[in-house]
């Protein structure tokens, strides 16, 4: 079970609060937001079957569907427990069932990420003033691992981009780091040398103010659940699964490139760019191909050809325009 206690702050939903999303956002919000979106009649229809209902496991935290280009694929949402007991999140252990069973005792409140480097306006933000800076929106995003598997998630939170605006970034600034916890009281896997910890991840500046930069407080209409990174995390739906950092404590604005977790473990398997890109193998392995969690087949299981940058090339191929993606992989 994935009931989170009290002592970290959230007030469980009563049975009666569990209603279906299009009750909890109200119809008219509903379907004001899927005019805003300027969605066909069609494809609203399609969205609407594959947004999924509130679990009713965790504290509410409903969006209002986002207007972002490719925010909302209307591909069948995982499931609330594929996606919720098969995850990476090392500094709980390195099995996919570990985070699950010891991410318990991770404590999300009080809780503050720190925006700091070349920046006007650095600050510490706590958490309930993260969660009032911008509309929450609800997007539904693709996730691709390097390890070849893929879900499809519906997360809440808003643009990175809106913090960052507010922080106003130097002219100096270039990149920005994410550093997450690590706090081996709460965190047994920081025991084993397995990464650099903290866990530290970065992006370019304009990919990090590229509109589809998620940050997100919520996962399936609720607060995140621990093992997804709660109670703030990054999603970048373009890359492979390790650039979407958890658990995050600390934005950085710097000029040069970030030394990151992965690379430093490996550079020569995790560059700095790690967008989702079929036509560059991993070392050890292909990168054509992903299987879909919950499909089912085990070793037979049905594989799909993986699409470049994660299907989101419309949206984020200008990004790259002109770099030769076998060099900045
Ligand atoms: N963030 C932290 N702090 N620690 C981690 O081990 N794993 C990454 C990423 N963020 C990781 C992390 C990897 S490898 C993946 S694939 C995604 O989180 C998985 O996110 P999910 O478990 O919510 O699907």
């Amino acid at each position: 079970m994935i009931i989170r206690t009290d002592r970290d702050g959230f007030v469980h939903p009563r049975s009666s609060e569990i209603t279906p999303r299009h009750a909890y956002l109200g119809r008219r919000q509903w379907l004001a937001g899927l005019a805003a979106a300027g969605v066909a009649w069609a494809s609203r229809d399609a969205w609407a079957q594959a947004s999924p209902t509130r679990p009713g496991k965790l504290a509410a935290l409903p969006g209002k569907m986002s207007t972002v280009p490719g925010a909302t694929t209307v591909e069948k949402p995982t499931s609330y427990e594929d996606a919720t007991s098969y995850n990476n999140f090392y500094e709980f252990g390195t099995d996919k069932s570990d985070p699950l069973q010891y991410a318990g005792t991770l404590k999300t409140r009080p809780w503050t990420v720190e925006v700091e480097g070349l920046v006007n306006k650095p600050g510490r933000f706590d958490l309930d003033a993260l969660l009032k800076l911008a509309p929450m929106e609800e997007r539904l995003y693709r996730l691709r691992c390097v390890e070849g598997w893929s879900m499809v998630l519906p997360w809440q939170g808003y643009s990175l981009a809106e913090l960052i605006k507010r922080v106003e970034p130097q002219g100096s600034a270039k990149y920005v780091e994410f550093v997450t916890l690590a706090d081996r009281q709460q965190m047994p896997g920081l025991r084993a040398n397995v990464l650099e910890w903290p866990y530290v991840e970065g992006l370019r500046l304009d990919e990090a103010q590229h509109p589809l930069t998620l940050l997100a407080f919520g996962l399936y209409g609720e607060v995140l659940p621990n093992q997804n990174g709660a109670p703030v995390r990054l999603v970048v739906p373009w890359k492979y699964g390790f650039k979407s950092g958890k658990s995050l404590v600390k934005i950085r604005f710097v000029e040069k490139e970030p030394r990151t977790s992965w690379n430093l473990a490996a550079p020569q398997e995790y560059g700095f760019f790690s967008n989702v890109n079929p036509q560059v193998a991993h070392p050890r392995w292909s990168q054509a191909t992903e299987r879909r969690i919950g499909e089912g087949g085990g070793l037979f299981a049905k594989r799909r050809p993986t699409l470049m940058f994660n299907g989101y090339e419309a949206q984020v191929g200008q990004l790259y325009a002109g770099m030769d993606l076998r060099k900045f992989y």
